[in-house]
C-alpha cells in the first residue's frame, strides 16, 4: 500500500509555530510563510500551503490568491464574522447526545484543535487521511486531499438549548444563560420546520472551495461522534452580502443586489456599535463578551412566481433599481433614499411596504446588523417548483432590538413577504475568539 503522507508529519520536522493570530485580515499563505520563515519549516509550510497536495517541489501559487489565502483561527473574536464573506458555506446545527458536562467540555477541546488546523489548510488530525493504523479509521476523511485552505473559517455558537432543554439544567449552565439567548419567537406568516430549525451548538464553516467547507463540517461531525449529532445542516453557494469594501456587491436569488448597506469590517466603530457584545452586557452573559449573537434564518424564495412580475413590480417591492443597485429615489448603489420624496403619482417613490424602507435604520431607531447570508437550492419538490433561497445569518449584538423588532413588522407589512416564506431559525450565542492554548467557549466552562 502506498500512503500519502504529509510533510509536517515526517519524522525529523521541525516543530510547527503557533498559528497565526485572528486579526480579520487575511494572513500570508503557507508558502508565503516558508519563504519568510526559512528551510527550517518547509515541512509545516509545504503541507499548508498546497493544502494536501505534498511532495511537490512545484511553484507556489501567488501568496494571496483566493484558494491560498487562509485566515487565523485565533484571535479575540471568532474568524468568519467580519472576515470578507467567502463564497460558499456549510452550515451545521447539532443536538448534544451526552449528559455529561465533561465530554461536552472535551468535545470542544477537540474541536478547537482540529478547527485551528482545518482553517490553516492541515488535515483534521494529526495522522491524516492515509496514513496511521491500517485497522482503524484514519483522522481526516480525505475528500481535501489536493484541496487549497480556501479561505476557510469556522465559527461556533451555543444555542438556548444548551443551556436548558424541557427545563433541565443539563451541563449546569443554566445560571449562565444570557437573558438574549432565547428561541426566536413565532413571527407573522413563518412556516417553520423542526427539522430545519435550533439546535445545541452551531457550525459555520466559510470557504471559497464548496468541499473544503463541506469536509470542515464533516470532519467536526465525525469528532463529535457519540457526543453530539448533526440536527440540521445547509449548504450555500454565493454570498448574498458584503462584509468588506473590499468586496464587490453580490446578488441574491430575486436578482438583486444584496449586501449594499451592511455593516462592513471597514467601520470598527459601526462592528463595536452593532456586532461585538460589550463588557457592560448582562451579568449572566458575562462569559459572552467580545462575541456575538448569530440570527439564522432559512428564508424560501417562490421563485417562479416572482420571475413572473413586471421588473417594476419587482424594483418596487425592494425599493432599489435591479440593475445598479440604487434607491429609487435617485443617485447610485451607495446613495442613501430619500424616503420623503413623493412621485408624480402622489406616492412614496420607495413604497410604504419596500423591504428596504421597512428594514432601513432611520425607520428602526437606529438598529443595523451584519449580514452574512448564502443562496441557496436545495433541489425541486417535484412539481417543478425550486426549493431555493436566502439562508439569512445576521450577527447583532443584541437579537432583542437589532432583530426581533424588524422581523415582526417585515412578517407583518414587508411588500417581499408574498414572494417569500421563512422555513427554518435558530439563533445561537458566538462566543469570543479563543486564545492560543485555550478551547472555544471556555469562558462558559469556567
Ligand atoms: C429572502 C429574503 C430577503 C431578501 C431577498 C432581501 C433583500 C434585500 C435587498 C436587495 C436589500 C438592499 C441592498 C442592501 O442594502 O443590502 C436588503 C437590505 C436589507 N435587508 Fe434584506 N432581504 C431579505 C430578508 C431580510 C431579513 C429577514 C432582514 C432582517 C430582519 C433583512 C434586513 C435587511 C437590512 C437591515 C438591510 C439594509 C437596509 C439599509 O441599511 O438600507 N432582510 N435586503
Amino acid at each position: 500500500m502506498t500512503s500519502t503522507r504529509y510533510l509536517h508529519d515526517q519524522p525529523g520536522e521541525t516543530e510547527a509555530p503557533p498559528p497565526p493570530v485572528n486579526t480579520g485580515r487575511p494572513s500570508v499563505s503557507r508558502r508565503g510563510l516558508l519563504g519568510a520563515a526559512g528551510a527550517g519549516l518547509v515541512g509545516l509550510a509545504a503541507g499548508a500551503a498546497g493544502g494536501y497536495a505534498l511532495g511537490s517541489e512545484e511553484p507556489s501559487p501567488a501568496p494571496q490568491s483566493p484558494g491560498t489565502r487562509t485566515y487565523p483561527f485565533y484571535g479575540e473574536h471568532q474568524a468568519g464574522i467580519v472576515t470578507p464573506a467567502q463564497d460558499r458555506l456549510h452550515f451545521a446545527a447539532f443536538d448534544v447526545i451526552t449528559n455529561s458536562r465533561s465530554e461536552l467540555m472535551q468535545l470542544l477541546k477537540e474541536w478547537t484543535v482540529a478547527a485551528a488546523r482545518m482553517t490553516q489548510g492541515l488535515a483534521a488530525g494529526e495522522i491524516g487521511p492515509t496514513s496511521g493504523p491500517y485497522e482503524a479509521p484514519p483522522d481526516d476523511t480525505g475528500e481535501a486531499i489536493g484541496l487549497p485552505p480556501a479561505g476557510l473559517t469556522i465559527t461556533f455558537g451555543f444555542g438556548p438549548t444548551l443551556f436548558r432543554k424541557d427545563g433541565k439544567n443539563r451541563f449546569g449552565l443554566a445560571d449562565r444563560q444570557p437573558a438574549a439567548l432565547q428561541r426566536l419567537p413565532h413571527f407573522p406568516a413563518d412556516k417553520l420546520d423542526s427539522l430545519r430549525s435550533d439546535g445545541d451548538l452551531c457550525v459555520q464553516a466559510c470557504a471559497d472551495d464548496p468541499q473544503v467547507a463541506v469536509h470542515a463540517v464533516r470532519n467536526l461531525a465525525r469528532i463529535a461522534f457519540g457526543r453530539a449529532a448533526i440536527r440540521w445542516s445547509q449548504l450555500g453557494f454565493g454570498r448574498t452580502s458584503s462584509t468588506s469594501t473590499s468586496q464587490a456587491t453580490p446578488r441574491n436569488l430575486m436578482g438583486f443586489k444584496d449586501g449594499t448597506m451592511n455593516v462592513k469590517a471597514e467601520d470598527p466603530a459601526a462592528v463595536d456599535t452593532h456586532v461585538w457584545i460589550p463588557t457592560d452586557a448582562d451579568s449572566k452573559g458575562q462569559w459572552l463578551v467580545g462575541g456575538s449573537y448569530l440570527v439564522v434564518r432559512r428564508i424560501n424564495m417562490t421563485i417562479e412566481i416572482w420571475d413572473r412580475q413586471p421588473l417594476k413590480e419587482q424594483e418596487r417591492i425592494i425599493g432599489r433599481t435591479k440593475a445598479e443597485g440604487a434607491p429609487l429615489t435617485g443617485g447610485e448603489e451607495f446613495s442613501q433614499p430619500d424616503f420623503a420624496l413623493i412621485g408624480s403619482d402622489g406616492e412614496p417613490l420607495v413604497a410604504t411596504d419596500a423591504h428596504v424602507r421597512m428594514v432601513h435604520p432611520d425607520n428602526n431607531g437606529g438598529a443595523k446588523m451584519l449580514r452574512r447570508g448564502y443562496n441557496f437550492v436545495d433541489g425541486s419538490d417535484g412539481l417543478g417548483r425550486m426549493d431555493a433561497g436566502l439562508f439569512f445569518l445576521a450577527y447583532v449584538r443584541d437579537p432583542g432590538e437589532q432583530f426581533i423588532p424588524i422581523q415582526m413588522k417585515l412578517g407583518l407589512g414587508d411588500g417581499l413577504s408574498e414572494y417569500i416564506q421563512h422555513t427554518g431559525s435558530a439563533l445561537f450565542a458566538i462566543p469570543p475568539g479563543v486564545a492560543q492554548g485555550e478551547y472555544v467557549g471556555q469562558s462558559l466552562f469556567a
